[in-house]
């Protein structure tokens, strides 16, 4: 009854979907300019690779052996390995964090939405920085449209979960991926024309300073970018068949969605710098910047209009994979069908997507403090917060502990079907590596508040 994927390819490409999104083009730029640059990266990079990595591969691991929704898998897990029944409740954990995620995921798809017709309509031919500024800030400052474009992302997302996610998933990603990649590189062609193009790679790659928190946002985003922590992938490694490698898988998607980062990072930074803007403009980074390159290259309407639209496919296939837990959940739980179950996640969505709608218009002055973790938070960062720097790494060191502690050595050689020494480097990582440096990450962001050089 449960379903698999029918090819290891298709696995490789929906995992990669879900990898590369909004979390690339739009988190990692603007999460990137707030935190001064070069170290960020650094840390992020490093938490990829040692992190990242290991734990990707173990969700997968996990989600294989398991073959039901995250939540279910625990349970099996757990008792097959004759652990604590309390395992299970990483999988609600991580069905929460999706729902969370999902919420705001959506608005922010909202806005690449809205662009498309921005872009398309030649809105930004010629574009100043102030113009690009003034439109944003049009858009967001208006809870009705932002409303509108949040209620057709949530039912295009469940349309396709719906479905199950199978079959509305292949074309987007073999086809649509690589076309966004391509427009992403002719943006970076752009920036290279700026005249400021090294100062963004100097920016992007020359460490700086960085703070305890943004060490910890680093983090966070490891995790957010490749998707880790709350069961996307282990639910999707649940429909992968036997005979695919899990190490090979996991290096494709990590190298890919990283690549894109990066990209994005190269295509936005030059024109900040070219148009007198600041890197710290926050979560409308891209949406003030990518335009004027738009406004400015050859035949920019048609290739800012791909890109917007192409944007949105690559939030469409992640918005899928955070769903899809608890909608997997909610089909062998509680008996209702696949159709059902993603109205009902839809609507709990929608209605918590609210709140960061409003938290860019009507809410602004609304803030949220936590003593020891943020102080002022909007509705949008405060759900931010929580769920990257928070939900997903707890998730992420408890699916470390369980794989790599508590199931027996010779369940996950036999699982991961690997060569002797990639299994023994994952499980030295995943032992001792990978949950340290998570709990470090954890303890030194409490409450800091000084600046390490
Ligand atoms: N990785 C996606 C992005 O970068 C977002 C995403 C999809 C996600 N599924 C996830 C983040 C699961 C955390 C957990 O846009």
């Amino acid at each position: 009854m449960h379903g698999q994927w029918s090819s290891r390819l298709v696995f490789i490409l929906a995992a990669t979907g879900s990898a590369v999104g909004l979390g690339n083009i739009w988190k990692f730029p603007y999460i990137t300019g707030e935190n001064g640059g070069g170290t960020f990266v650094l840390v992020y990079l490093l938490c990829i690779a040692l992190i990242g990595i290991p734990i990707m591969m173990a969700e997968i691991m996990l989600g294989r052996r398991g073959r039901q929704s995250p939540i279910n898998t625990m349970k099996l897990l757990a008792k097959d390995e004759n652990r604590n029944r309390n395992w299970v409740w990483l999988g609600w954990m991580g069905m929460v964090a999706g729902f969370l995620i999902l919420s705001y995921y959506s608005v922010i798809a909202g806005w690449a939405m809205s662009y498309i017709f921005r872009t398309g309509s030649g809105m930004f031919i010629g574009a100043t920085a102030d113009g690009v500024n003034s439109i944003f800030g049009d858009l967001v400052s208006d809870p009705e449209r932002l409303l509108a474009w949040h209620t057709i992302f949530i039912v295009m997302t469940m349309i396709v979960v719906a479905r199950g996610v199978k079959n509305g998933l292949e074309v987007a990603v073999r086809y649509l991926m690589p076309a966004l990649f391509v427009l992403l590189l002719m943006v970076v062609a752009y920036s290279m024309t700026t005249g400021h193009f090294m100062e963004g790679v100097r920016f992007l790659f020359t460490p700086g300073k960085i703070t305890q928190e943004g060490v910890l946002t680093a983090m966070g985003h490891a995790f957010f970018t490749i998707s880790l922590g709350m069961g996307a992938i282990m639910v999707y490694g649940s429909y992968l068949p036997r005979n695919t490698s899990i190490a090979q898988a996991t290096m494709f998607i990590a190298a890919a969605d990283t690549i894109v980062a990066l990209l994005a990072g190269l295509a936005i930074f030059p024109i900040v710098f070219a148009n007198g803007l600041t890197p710290d403009a926050g979560p409308g980074l891209i949406f003030k910047t990518l335009p004027i390159a738009f406004g400015h290259m050859e035949a920019g309407t048609l290739v800012g209009t791909a890109f917007f639209i192409l944007l949105s496919f690559a939030a469409w296939t992640s918005a899928i994979s955070l769903i899809e837990p608890a909608v997997a959940w909610l089909v062998e739980n509680k008996g209702v069908n696949r159709l059902y179950a993603s109205m009902y996640m839809g609507i709990a969505t929608w209605l918590l997507g609210l709140g960061t709608v409003f938290s860019f218009n009507i809410w602004s002055d609304k803030t949220w403090t936590i003593p020891y973790l943020f102080k002022d938070y909007s509705f949008f960062d405060t759900l931010d917060y929580l769920t990257a720097n928070i939900m997903l790494p707890m998730g992420g060191l408890f699916i470390a502990i369980f794989a790599a502690w508590l199931m027996r050595e010779k369940s996950s050689r036999e699982e991961m079907d690997t060569t002797d020494w990639v299994y023994k480097i994952w499980r030295i990582l995943l032992r001792y590596v990978t949950p340290v440096a998570v709990i470090i990450v954890f303890l030194k962001a409490v409450g800091a508040i000084g600046v390490v050089e």
